[in-house]
């Protein structure tokens, strides 16, 4: 085994084309790439979630779990929940037993300011976090990682990121975070004292040989990126806030984050979840999301730098009409005829895909897929029913983060204790 692996490195023997081709094509999904499959004939594949739970080590979402949060909090499922957008977790369960008893978590997501465009995909895990946050009543950490953002881009200026953490806050905040349950900070700025203290606490646990084996580092990877994992980490750990969890060490070590984010970011919450258990922290759970497709379809993701690629957050209602009309990839066939005896593919197509997202009406849903796949509904009336979704949730948006100034991104962002109020039903403890 050890032989092949250096004959390998050494490119004494090196690999028949079939086996490359193959090993190039394979779906990647870290931090930093993600892509499906390329196929024989070239064209990429939709990402295969199931694979990702299997090879990750998640657990799927299923029914028995989303009957028991509905018992739990008395809430119904979002949306995203119902249909599988937000479809795996670690842990989640033990979130639930501890609101079921009334004791502390709380919640933690972020953002890499790596540009002032934020797409409606950008939005996805944030719309699911205010959810989390209004069902549950517990407090919010949101991290503005700008040093990741700038570590990790050949371009970026600190001055620069520095920028996008300011107007991407106003965003976050726009989706309508309760301010006072919701703490904001940028790692530039909130770096020191308990925090710093946990970052290096986690560092001293991670060796060069598993930063790699999780991120794939290499000889030539800036060390900077090496270490940020442990501050992406740290922030899952409640003692890192004594502002709002309190200094006493034995129970915030104890109180666990409940981390929502797209699937990419899993490797960091896997290493951090180890040294947790090592060290006896209280381990973060996670509840994964699926990425929203580019217009240009399954397998591709939207870009913050390609233009038709995404519908901004920004784009006019003229814009997003004919974005979706020019680009949005159909499931519908080539000719009305064709349509008509055929029917439509709804599980490629985008405005389709998109109103999975963004309707919240299941039945009205339902009503389009049989429509549509039965050749009824055609790609016109789909798009313009997309359309309308989506000006509708992009113009809500909008009027929120116009009244957004720098003084709201101070109040969410300075070091102040939070007031929650947990499971009003819990039994007291
Ligand atoms: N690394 C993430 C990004 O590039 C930002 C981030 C930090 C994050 N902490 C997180 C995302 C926790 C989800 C959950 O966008």
């Amino acid at each position: 085994m050890a032989t092949s692996i250096n004959a390998e490195a050494l490119n004494e023997s090196p690999m028949p084309a079939a086996v490359q081709k193959q090993a190039q094509a394979k779906q990647t999904v870290d931090p930093y790439n993600v892509s499906g499959e390329v196929g024989e004939d070239g064209v990429m594949k939709a990402i295969d979630y199931s694979k990702l739970v299997e090879e990750f080590g998640t657990k799927k979402i299923d029914k028995e779990l989303l009957e028991r949060f509905e018992r739990v909090t008395g809430k119904k499922p979002h949306r995203f929940l119902r249909r599988g957008i937000v479809f795996s977790h670690r842990d989640f369960e033990l979130i639930l037993d501890r609101y079921e008893r009334g004791e502390p978590f709380f919640l933690y997501t972020g953002r890499g300011p790596s540009s002032d465009s934020v797409h409606v995909g950008h939005t996805i895990p944030f719309e699911f976090t205010k959810w989390l946050q209004d069902v549950f009543d517990v407090p919010l950490i949101i991290m503005m990682t700008d040093d990741e953002k700038y570590l990790f881009s050949e371009k970026r200026t600190i001055e620069e990121v520095q920028g996008y953490c300011n107007s991407n806050a106003k965003d976050i905040i726009a989706i309508g975070f309760d301010p006072a349950k919701t703490f904001i900070f940028s790692d530039f700025d909130f770096v020191g004292g308990a925090f710093y203290k946990n970052i290096v606490r986690l560092s001293k646990h991670i060796t060069l040989n598993q930063a790699r084996a999780i991120f794939g580092f290499n000889d030539s990877t800036n060390i900077g990126r090496i270490h940020f994992g442990s501050i992406q980490g740290a922030t899952s750990w409640a003692s890192s806030f004594p502002h709002i969890f309190g200094t006493d060490e034995k129970r915030t070590t104890q109180i666990p984050a409940l981390i929502p984010c797209a699937i990419d970011q899993d490797p960091y919450f896997r290493m951090t979840r180890d040294v947790s258990a090592r060290i006896h922290y209280a381990k973060p759970s996670l509840i994964h999301a699926k990425f929203l497709d580019a217009l240009q379809g399954p397998g591709t993701k939207m870009s913050a730098s390609v233009d038709e690629s995404a519908i901004f957050m920004r784009d006019t209602p003229n814009q997003i009409k004919n974005k979706i009309n020019r680009y949005a990839f159909s499931g519908g066939k080539d000719t009305l005829e064709e349509h008509r005896a055929k029917g439509g593919d709804t599980s490629v197509d985008v405005p389709y895909q998109y109103l999975r997202f963004f309707l919240e009406d299941d039945e009205e849903l339902e009503r389009i897929r049989v429509s549509y796949e039965a050749g009824e509904m055609l790609t016109g009336e789909l798009k313009a029913i997309c359309i309308r979704e989506l000006q509708t949730y992009v113009a809500g948006f909008q009027e929120r983060r116009a009244k957004v100034d720098d003084e709201m991104v101070d109040l969410y962002m300075e070091r102040r204790q939070l007031k929650w109020a947990g499971n009003p039903k819990a039994p007291i403890v």
